[in-house]
C-alpha cells in the first residue's frame, strides 16, 4: 500500500479546450435507444444511478435488448463477492458467434466486419459478414471433424488476422473455450499455458510476419508442443507460403476447411458457460488463466464499446492492440463484432515501415476511433509531428489509451497533434479481469468534461470505492487508497481456471465483499478518478503486465545465479522496466555483458523478449529482514534515486548490503549517462 502517490491533477487541467458539450439538453434516449426502458430517466447520471440503485433492472433490461438469445434468462444477477461467485442471466442461452456474425448477416450481410491491416501496408484485406460467418462455420465443423467438443480448450498462438479472429468464434459457435496466447511468448511460456487449460488443440501458423521480418511461429509450437504431451493436434494456417515441417499431429487448416461446409449449427451455451481463457500475470511466479463466460462479458464489452467510444453504425473502429491481450478480445473481437461494427485487425507496428505508419492507416482506412497505447504514442512523440501531419487524419473521432497511465505529455501530443485538439483523448482504465472498460471519460456523454491524463469516470454499474490500508472505504475527495469495486458487474472474471481459491483470495480476500484491483488510485476533488499504478509485485511493461516473480524464476535459472530480486523502474518510453539485483553463485567470476547477455536471453527463452530487463546489478548479498525476507521497498527506493527516504532499517540484518546496492547502481546511472550521451 506504501505505493500510493497523489498525483498534482490540477495542474493538468485544460482550461481552453474546445468544450466536448454539443447540447444543452441531454436526451437519455437519444444517447441510449434502450433507456425507453427506463422511463422518467433523463440523464447520464441518472442512467449511471440507476445503474447502480437497480442492477437487475438496468442490466436486465439491456441484457434483453442488445443480446439475441436462444432461450430468455430467468435471473439477472446471482452474485456473492464474499464467496467469489458471480453469476449473470442464469437461466438463458445464447451463443455468441450468432451475437457477433449472424444477425448482423441477415441484416447487411456485405457490410464490411474486418480489416486486415496486414504488416505490409496497401495491402489491407476486407472481410464483410457473409464472408466471416462462412470461415467460421467452416472452421467450426473442422474443429468438430478433428474431434473437439463443447468445453475443449483450444489454445490459440497467432497474430492479428481474419483465421485467428474466425478461430475465437468458431470456438464460440460450438462450445469450444478458447485461449490465445499471444505470439510473441516464448515456447516454455506457451507450453506452461497450454497444460495448465490442459489444451488438446492448437491453432497456428506457419511462420508470422512483423514489421518486415518473418517469424517462426510453428518452430515455436514445436518446441512447445515437445513439453505438451497431451497435444492431440495442431491446426497450421498459412500466413506465408513458406512451407513448414509437419508432423502427424499438425493439420493443415486451409486445405481441411475447404473440403467443410460454409453452414454449422451453433451450440446453445448457458450463460455462465466458459467462453475463454486467458492468462495474465500476477503476484506469484504462476500466470493465471481469468476465466470469461458467455452473455454477460459480452454485454459488458459491446456496451462499453458503443458508448466510452461514441461508436455509430458505419464508423471504421481501429484498435491497434494484439488479439493475445485482453484489449484485442474486447475491443478488436467481441465489443465491435457484436455490435456489427467494423474493426480492423493491425498486424504490423507503429514504426514500419516509417514512424507514420498508424496515421497512414489512419487515413487509408478512414479510421474514426483510434485506440492505442501509450507507450507507442511515447515512441511516435519522439520521432516528431512530421510523421503524423503528413497524413489525413480527418476521419478521427475519438482517440483511446490503455494499459498503463498516460502521462501528460504523451496525452497533450495526442490531443493536439493526432487529434488536432478536435477528438477527445479516452484514457480507459481497466483490466484482463473486469473485462471491459470500468473507468473513462464518455465522450457518448455530450455533457462531460475531460481532465487531460485521468481516467475521470465510472461506467455504468461501475461503483469504484477507495480504501486504507486498515480496509476501511475512504469518504470524500482529494484522496488516494486501494482501487476496490464495490458492485458486481455483468464483464468482470468468473474464476481462475482450475484454482477458484486463488480467485477469492486475490481478488475478495484483501477487503470483503469487494473486488480488488491490485491498483491504486486517486479520486481528485471533483470526484474524477485517476489511477496512480500496481500495489503488488506486478510491473507493467509497455502496457503488458508481469510479475516480478515471473522475472525471478527465470533468472534463477541461469547457471551462476545464486538468488535475484526484480523490481519495476521508470523507463522513458516503456512506462515500466525491470532492474533486476543478482548474487552469483560462491566463487563465480563472469563478465557484465556476458552475465547481462545471457540473463536476457534466459528471460526472453523462458517468457517473452518483452520481458527482458532493462537493468541487471551483480551485488553481494541483497538486502534482507532478519527472517530472510527480501526488503523490496529498499531496493525501490535506491532505483528511485530516493535513498533519503529507505525509512525504517531496523529489521534489516546488514546494513553493509544496503551502501554497497546504492554504490553499485551509481555507476549504472552513470554508465547509462554515458550511453545515452554517446
Ligand atoms: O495497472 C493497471 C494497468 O494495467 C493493469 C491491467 O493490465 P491487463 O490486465 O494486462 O490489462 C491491460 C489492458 C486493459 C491495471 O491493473 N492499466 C490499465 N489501464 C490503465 C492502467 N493504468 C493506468 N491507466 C490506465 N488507463
Amino acid at each position: 500500500m506504501s505505493l500510493l502517490f497523489r498525483a498534482g491533477t490540477a495542474a493538468l487541467r485544460h482550461r481552453g479546450r474546445p468544450p466536448l458539450r454539443r447540447s444543452s439538453t441531454f436526451n437519455v434516449s437519444g444517447y441510449m435507444p434502450e433507456a425507453a426502458s427506463f422511463p422518467g430517466v433523463r440523464d447520464f447520471p441518472g442512467l449511471r444511478a440507476l445503474s447502480l440503485q437497480q442492477p437487475d433492472r438496468f442490466w436486465g433490461a439491456l441484457g434483453r435488448e442488445r443480446l439475441c438469445w436462444i432461450s430468455p434468462f430467468h435471473s439477472v444477477s446471482n452474485c456473492d463477492l464474499g464467496q467469489g461467485s458471480i453469476r449473470w442471466f442464469e437461466g438463458g442461452q445464447l451463443n455468441v458467434s450468432v451475437n457477433c456474425i449472424d444477425r448482423h448477416v441477415h441484416k447487411s450481410p456485405d457490410k464490411v466486419a474486418l480489416i486486415w491491416e496486414r504488416d505490409e501496408p496497401g495491402a489491407q484485406v476486407k472481410i464483410t459478414y457473409r464472408q466471416l460467418l462462412e470461415v467460421t462455420c467452416r472452421l467450426a465443423n473442422t474443429l468438430k471433424r478433428q474431434g473437439v467438443r463443447k468445453g475443449d480448450r483450444v489454445t490459440i498462438y497467432m497474430p492479428a488476422s481474419p483465421i485467428a479472429v474466425a478461430s475465437m468464434l468458431a470456438c464460440a459457435r460450438i462450445g469450444a473455450v478458447h485461449s490465445v496466447v499471444f505470439a510473441g511468448f516464448s515456447a516454455d511460456a506457451l507450453a506452461d499455458r497450454i497444460q495448465d487449460a490442459h489444451s488438446e488443440t492448437i491453432i497456428t501458423s506457419n511462420q508470422a510476419v512483423r514489421g518486415g521480418r518473418v517469424i517462426e511461429l510453428k518452430k515455436t509450437v514445436d518446441q512447445a508442443v515437445k513439453l505438451c504431451p497431451s497435444v492431440k493436434r495442431v491446426f497450421v494456417a498459412m500466413r506465408t507460403e513458406n512451407k513448414v515441417l509437419m508432423s502427424n499431429i499438425d493439420i493443415p487448416l486451409e486445405e481441411e476447411m475447404m473440403k467443410e461446409e460454409t453452414a454449422c449449427d451453433p451450440v446453445a451455451m448457458e450463460s455462465e458457460d466458459m467462453l475463454f481463457l486467458l492468462y495474465t500475470s500476477g503476484s506469484t511466479g504462476k500466470p493465471k488463466g481469468v476465466v470469461h463466460t458467455q452473455a454477460g462479458y459480452l454485454l459488458y464489452t459491446s456496451l462499453t464499446h458503443r458508448y466510452v467510444f461514441d461508436y455509430h453504425d458505419g464508423d471504421v473502429f481501429g484498435c491497434v492492440a494484439d488479439i493475445g491481450w485482453i484489449t484485442g478480445h474486447s475491443y478488436v473481437v467481441y465489443g465491435p463484432l457484436c455490435n456489427g461494427g467494423t474493426t480492423v485487425l493491425f498486424e504490423s507496428t507503429p514504426v514500419y515501415p516509417n514512424p507514420g505508419r498508424y496515421w497512414e492507416t489512419v487515413e487509408r482506412l478512414k479510421i474514426n476511433q483510434f485506440y492505442g497505447a501509450p507507450t507507442a504514442i511515447r515512441l511516435l512523440l519522439k520521432y516528431g509531428d512530421e510523421w503524423v501531419k503528413a497524413h489525413d487524419r480527418s476521419s478521427l473521432k475519438t482517440l483511446g489509451s490503455v494499459g498503463e497511465p498516460i502521462n501528460s505529455k504523451a496525452w497533450d501530443w495526442y490531443y493536439k497533434v493526432v487529434g488536432e485538439g478536435r477528438c477527445p483523448v479516452l484514457d480507459t482504465w481497466w483490466q484482463t479481469e473486469t473485462g471491459g472498460i470500468c473507468i473513462a471519460p464518455h465522450p457518448a456523454d455530450r455533457e462531460a468534461e475531460i481532465v487531460p491524463a485521468m481516467a475521470m469516470r465510472p461506467f455504468f454499474g461501475i461503483n469504484p470505492v477507495l480504501m486504507d490500508d486498515q480496509g476501511r472505504r475512504l469518504a470524500g475527495n482529494n484522496i488516494s487508497g486501494s482501487l476496490c469495486i464495490a458492485q458486481p458487474w455483468p464483464g468482470m472474471a468468473r474464476t481462475i481456471y482450475n484454482d477458484h481459491e486463488r480467485f477469492v483470495n486475490t481478488y475478495f480476500k484483501a477487503y470483503p465483499n469487494h473486488f480488488f484491483t491490485g491498483d491504486g488510485a486517486y479520486r481528485s476533488k471533483e470526484g474524477y478518478y485517476q489511477i496512480t499504478g500496481r500495489l503488488d509485485d506486478v510491473i507493467n511493461i509497455s502496457g503488458h503486465r508481469l510479475g516480478t516473480a515471473e522475472i525471478e524464476g527465470a533468472v534463477n535459472q541461469h547457471r551462476v545465479v545464486a538468488e535475484s530480486a526484480a523490481i519495476g523502474c521508470a523507463h522513458k518510453i516503456k512506462g515500466e522496466g525491470s532492474y533486476v539485483f543478482i548474487v552469483l553463485k560462491d566463487g563465480i567470476d563472469i563478465a557484465e555483458h556476458i552475465i547481462n547477455k545471457e540473463l536476457k536471453d534466459i528471460v526472453s527463452q523462458k517468457i517473452a523478449k518483452y520481458a527482458a530487463p532493462d537493468f541487471i546489478q551483480v551485488v553481494m548479498r541483497l538486502p534482507k529482514t532478519r527472517s530472510g525476507k527480501i526488503m523490496r521497498r529498499v531496493l525501490r527506493k535506491i532505483v528511485e534515486n530516493k535513498v533519503d527516504e529507505l525509512g525504517d532499517l531496523t529489521t534489516l540484518d546488514d546494513y553493509t548490503a544496503v551502501q554497497e546496492i546504492v554504490a553499485g547502481h551509481k555507476l549504472i546511472l552513470e554508465k547509462e549517462a554515458k550511453n545515452s550521451s554517446s
